[in-house]
């Protein structure tokens, strides 16, 4: 949701941040823009500027030959929020007079009003965003009560604002200095030597720095040539504390893969291994948590769960529902986190609620844990991303360890928080005395085996990329995805990949309600992608597929390898190893990714940065 980088230090400005803005811009990219305080020679400062319509490549053309250079910038890559995607919306934004200028990522809710009042002051709008009100009362501090101090008309302008913000302000007359601050949307701070960087995630900051201090909500950043002072909007000195990120700069690049997405996918039997490395006692059957920080009394303790998510960490934790109940004995609620937070939801102090998100930054899902923690729940993050407000706010953390997923379409984050229920249901469960110790070996057993059943999938790519040629034409307009018990969220998971992606509509159902409704829309040119793996349901899976072909409709099998009953019913089969069937949704996520992934190239989309999507929705 909009990427934001700065700079001070010694080296072109430009350079940095367009190099941190390509990495930022899964972020968001309908349009860009970047500002530098240049040198005057003999006259006053200016702010140069230069912004574009369309992604980063626009602006990168735009910058061959502009000139653009200087010690200190900002630079932005766009989602819209307020205001269609234009060269006028994009930022930064900058006050009449042009001489401060900033990035925004977030929503200033009462921009309206406040917009009223500065025009009825006469300061001239040029854009409809919030974020162009900023520049205004930054300004409108500046020349007043500020009397010139540019970190103090930044903090008065904040405290007339509602709503999430992460900026980034630099003004003409201190060419030494940049302003960051934050209320939540995401911001770090990367130190280096001589130079300071700001960005709405670390991999912008990867090629330069590892070093980052994490702003936490309320504090503003003041960056000159003498380092970097902490503080609260308040004026209150924080001190923050620094994290070496131990990803390395490969991580933010495409390596060799055409797409990142592809690229992820390919990942995953290295993210499984990470997932479990250290967390697994096969001769126990235990599974040892020890950066969880919640202690097992208060664990055990428990007396509910409800899990709360967006989108496919949604889709993981129903999985981790399935799993919880049958083998923790604990009844699980799963919640869109969109949803849990307006409802006036009933935590109670005994309630463990559970928030999956990749980014930890997911705007409604942090909002669920304060609502969940202001009533007294425990709250456990199951996070990808060290650092990030929903780690922080967290009470315990179950890291997913799959690094950093570039890719707008979740793939590997998605696995690895499957696997991340594995362990915690396997956990818990012998906590609970609910699971012998060799039930625990042999789910463990089977938790070992998922890095290279996985792998055996990836092997499979050129049939599964086939297999997409031949449905090609026929997913054109529409496509079912059906799956039962802990191949349902999988079939969720299969529509929401390729409707993200590819642009095709398609629908995920648990199979026994296809006959109260869905089976209407069976045709020959809506196939339907049945999971028909080897497990309790299979059988009811192959009926459904029956009633399916009865119609005259088009199935594609997700099966357990040499099963020959599937390809009978089925038009095209995929094949993955045999599985522990409540591991399975591990293992056919990826002939449901891969799948989406080549549909969607074939027709030409941009698998890596879908139309009106962005990853990381910070706003709600
Ligand atoms: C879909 C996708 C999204 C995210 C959702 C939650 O491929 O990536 O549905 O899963 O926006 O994001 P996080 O996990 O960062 O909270």
């Amino acid at each position: 949701m909009c990427g934001i980088v700065g700079y001070l230090g010694t080296r072109n400005a430009v350079d940095v941040i367009m190099s941190g803005l390509h990495r930022l811009e899964y972020r968001g990219y309908d349009s860009a823009g970047i500002a530098v305080v240049a040198n005057g020679d003999g006259q006053p400062n200016r702010l140069d500027w230069v912004k574009s319509l369309g992604k980063l490549a626009e602006l990168d053309r735009k910058l061959d030959g502009a000139n653009l250079a200087g010690a200190l910038g900002i630079g932005h890559t766009r989602w819209a929020t307020h205001g269609t995607p234009s060269e006028a919306n994009s930022h930064p934004h900058f006050d009449t007079s042009g001489r401060i200028a900033v990035v925004h990522n977030g929503i200033i809710e009462n921009f309206q009003e406040l917009r009223e009042m500065l025009e009825t002051q006469g300061f001239l709008f040029r854009s409809q965003t919030d974020t162009e009100t900023l520049a205004h009362l930054i300004r409108m501090y500046y020349d007043g009560e500020a009397a010139g101090d540019l970190a103090e008309a930044v903090r008065g302008a904040l405290r007339l604002v509602q709503g999430a913000y992460a900026i980034g302000v630099v003004c003409a007359d201190h060419p030494d200095l940049l302003i960051a601050a934050r209320q939540g949307s995401p911001l770090v701070v990367g130190i280096g030597e001589d130079e300071t960087f700001i960005a709405s995630d670390v991999p912008a900051l990867l090629r330069f720095t590892r070093d980052v201090v994490y702003l936490e909500n309320g504090q503003i950043c003041c960056i000159s040539r003498d380092g970097r002072t902490f503080e609260t909007l308040d004026g209150q000195t924080a001190e923050p504390a620094v994290r070496h990120i131990d990803w390395d700069d490969a991580a933010a690049e495409k390596e060799g893969f055409p797409h990142f997405m592809l690229k992820e996918i390919h990942q995953q039997p290295d993210v499984l291994r990470n997932v479990l490395q250290g967390r697994l006692a096969p001769d126990t059957g235990d599974v040892v948590l020890a950066d969880l920080a919640l202690a097992p009394d208060q664990l055990k303790a428990c007396q509910n769960i409800v899990i709360v998510a967006c989108g496919t960490a949604w889709h993981a934790g129903l999985v981790g529902k399935y799993l919880l109940e049958r083998f923790a004995k604990i009844p699980v609620e799963v919640e869109v986190s969109s949803e849990y937070r307006y409802r006036e939801p009933l935590a109670r102090p005994n309630t463990l609620v559970i928030a999956v998100s990749q980014s930890g930054e997911t705007a409604d899902t942090l909002e669920a844990i304060r609502i969940a923690k202001q009533q007294g729940a425990q709250v456990m993050g199951v996070v990808n991303v060290v650092g990030s407000s929903i780690d922080r706010e967290s009470d315990g953390v179950l890291y997913t360890h799959a690094g950093p997923e570039i890719g707008v379409a979740s793939t590997k984050a998605y696995t690895s928080q499957l696997a991340a229920f594995a362990l915690f249901t396997i956990y818990l469960a012998r906590l609970r005395n609910v699971l012998s110790a060799d039930e625990g070996r042999e789910m463990v057993a089977h938790l070992r085996m998922l890095p290279d059943k996985i792998q055996q999938c990836l092997d499979q790519a050129g049939i599964i990329e086939q297999c997409s040629r031949n449905f090609k034409y026929i997913v054109a307009h529409s496509a079912l995805y059906l799956g039962r018990t802990f191949n349902y969220p999988s079939a969720l998971e299969g529509a929401l990949k390729l409707k993200e992606i590819s642009y095709i509509h398609a629908e995920g159902y648990a199979a026994g309600e296809m006959k109260h409704g869905p089976i209407a829309l069976v045709t020959d040119m809506v196939p339907a992608i049945c999971i028909a793996v080897k497990g309790d349901v299979y059988e009811k899976m192959i009926s459904n597929i029956q009633e399916i072909r009865a119609r005259q409709g088009v199935v594609l099998a997700i099966a357990t390898e040499g099963d020959i009953k599937v390809a009978q019913y089925s038009d095209h089969v995929i094949y993955v190893p045999e599985c522990f069937e409540p591991f399975s949704p591990i293992v056919v996520a990826i002939p449901i990714q891969l799948f989406a992934y080549y549909i969607a190239t074939n027709r030409g989309c941009d698998v890596d940065q879908p139309r009106n999507l962005a990853k990381s929705v910070t706003v709600e």
